[in-house]
C-alpha cells in the first residue's frame, strides 16, 4: 500500500520536510543541517564515500545513502529544507563534499548515455536538431505509459506519481536556470516554454499546480517533497542529474538537451496517462496535468529542439555534445527508472520504499 493523503493542503510551495537518513553520510549531513553533526566529518564521509565508486561509477546511481545526500544537498539551492539555516547552501565544506560526489555521479551519467550520444554523433554529426528528433523518437516496443493506459489500477497510478510528484511539484524550476546563462535566440525559446510552464503567470494553470490536483484526486498528498522518503534510489538519481545539469553553468547545453527530451518525450504518453486514469473513472481534476501536456508539449517540443537546442549550438558549436549528453541521460535515467518500477510490479512488489 502506499502511504495515502495525510493532509488537504493545496500548498505546493513550502520546504522538504527532513527525511530518514539512508547511511553514514545523510546521517551526517541531517545532523550538520540540524546544527549538531560535524561538518568536517561530513566532508570526510562524502570524500570516501565518492572515491569508492571511481571504479564503477554507475552503481552510485543505486546507492541510497549518495543519492539523498545528493538531493539535501541540492535542496539547499532550491526551496531548502525544513528547520535548516539558508547560510549552509554556500558553506565551503558541503560544497566541498558535494563536489566529491559530483565527480562519480558525472562519470555514472556519461557511461550510462555514451552508447546514445556515439550513435547520434555517429549519424548526424553536428546537426544537433537532427540527432536529438532521432534520439527521442518513440519506439515501437509497447512501454509503462501503455501498461498504464490498459491495464494498471489506481495504486500503480499513486505509486508512478509518487515517483514522478518529487520533481512534477517544482515542475521547470531547474530549467530556469539556464535563463541567466544564454542569450538572444535560445534564451526567448527557453523562456517561450517556460512562461507555459508557469502558467504563463496563473497559479491555477501552472503545471506543478495541475499535479498537485492529480495527487490529490488520488488521494495522496501534494506537499513538496512529502515522499521523499518513499522513492528509491534511483528516483533520486533522476532529481539529482537534473540539478546537477541545472546548477553549474558550465551543465547548460546538457540542461537544454535535458529539457529537450523531456518535451518531446511528454505528448504521446501524457495521452496515454490521461487515458488510464479516465478508464479507471477520474475526472478532469486529476487528468488535467495530462490533457494540458498532449497540447503544450506538441508545441515546446520544436521550440526545444529547432529554437532552443538548435540556436544554442548555432551560436556555440562547442555545445553539441553537451546538448546530447543531457538528453541521452535524461533518456536513460527515465528508462533506468521505468525497468526498476516494471520489474518490481512483475514480481508483485511496490517500486516503493517499504
Ligand atoms: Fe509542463
Ligand atoms: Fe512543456
Amino acid at each position: 500500500m502506499v502511504p495515502v493523503r495525510e493532509d488537504t493542503t493545496a500548498e505546493t510551495t513550502g520546504r522538504m520536510a527532513i527525511p530518514a537518513p539512508r547511511g553514514e553520510a545523510s546521517a551526517i549531513l541531517v545532523d550538520v543541517l540540524q546544527g549538531v553533526g560535524n561538518p568536517d566529518s561530513f566532508r570526510s564521509a562524502a570524500a570516501s564515500l565518492g572515491r569508492s565508486y571511481a571504479p564503477e561509477p554507475v552503481r552510485m546511481l543505486h546507492d541510497d545513502d549518495v543519492q539523498l545526500t545528493l538531493t539535501l544537498l541540492y535542496e539547499l539551492h532550491l526551496q531548502g529544507i525544513e528547520g535548516v539555516d539558508d547560510r549552509w547552501e554556500w558553506d565551503p565544506r558541503l560544497l566541498e563534499a558535494r563536489a566529491a560526489l559530483e565527480g562519480p555521479l558525472e562519470a555514472a551519467i556519461r557511461a550510462l548515455a555514451a552508447d546514445r550520444v556515439t550513435r547520434a554523433r555517429a549519424e548526424f554529426g553536428d546537426d544537433v536538431v537532427r540527432a536529438l528528433w532521432d534520439m527521442t523518437a518513440p519506439t515501437r516496443a509497447p512501454g509503462l505509459s501503455d501498461f498504464m493506459a490498459s491495464d494498471a489500477d489506481d495504486e500503480q497510478f499513486r505509486e508512478l506519481f509518487i515517483h514522478r510528484s518529487l520533481n512534477q511539484l517544482r515542475e521547470a524550476d531547474l530549467y530556469t536556470f539556464g535563463i541567466p546563462r544564454m542569450a538572444g535566440a535560445p534564451k526567448a525559446a527557453l523562456l517561450e516554454i517556460q512562461i507555459d510552464e508557469y502558467g504563463q503567470g496563473r497559479l491555477d494553470r501552472m503545471h506543478s499546480r495541475l499535479f498537485a490536483s492529480t495527487m490529490r484526486e488520488l488521494g495522496l498528498s501534494d506537499t513538496y517533497a512529502r515522499y521523499l522518503d518513499a522513492v528509491p534510489a534511483v528516483t533520486l538519481a533522476t532529481l539529482n542529474a537534473l540539478s546537477y545539469f541545472g546548477l553549474h553553468r558550465r551543465n547548460v547545453g546538457a540542461l537544454m538537451g535535458h529539457v529537450c527530451a523531456i518535451e518531446t518525450t511528454s505528448a504521446l504518453p501524457s495521452k496515454k496517462y490521461s487515458a488510464g486514469l479516465r478508464r479507471l473513472g477520474y475526472g478532469t481534476a486529476a487528468t488535467l496535468f495530462f490533457d494540458e501536456h498532449v497540447e503544450a508539449d506538441s508545441v515546446h517540443e520544436q521550440i526545444a529542439v529547432r529554437d532552443l537546442a538548435g540556436g544554442l549550438v548555432a551560436d556555440r558549436p562547442e555545445l553539441v555534445d553537451d546538448v546530447l549528453l543531457g538528453a541521452a541521460a535524461c533518456l536513460a535515467l527515465d528508462d533506468l527508472l521505468g525497468e526498476h518500477i516494471t520489474d518490481c510490479w512483475s514480481r508483485g512488489r511496490s517500486s516503493l520504499r517499504s
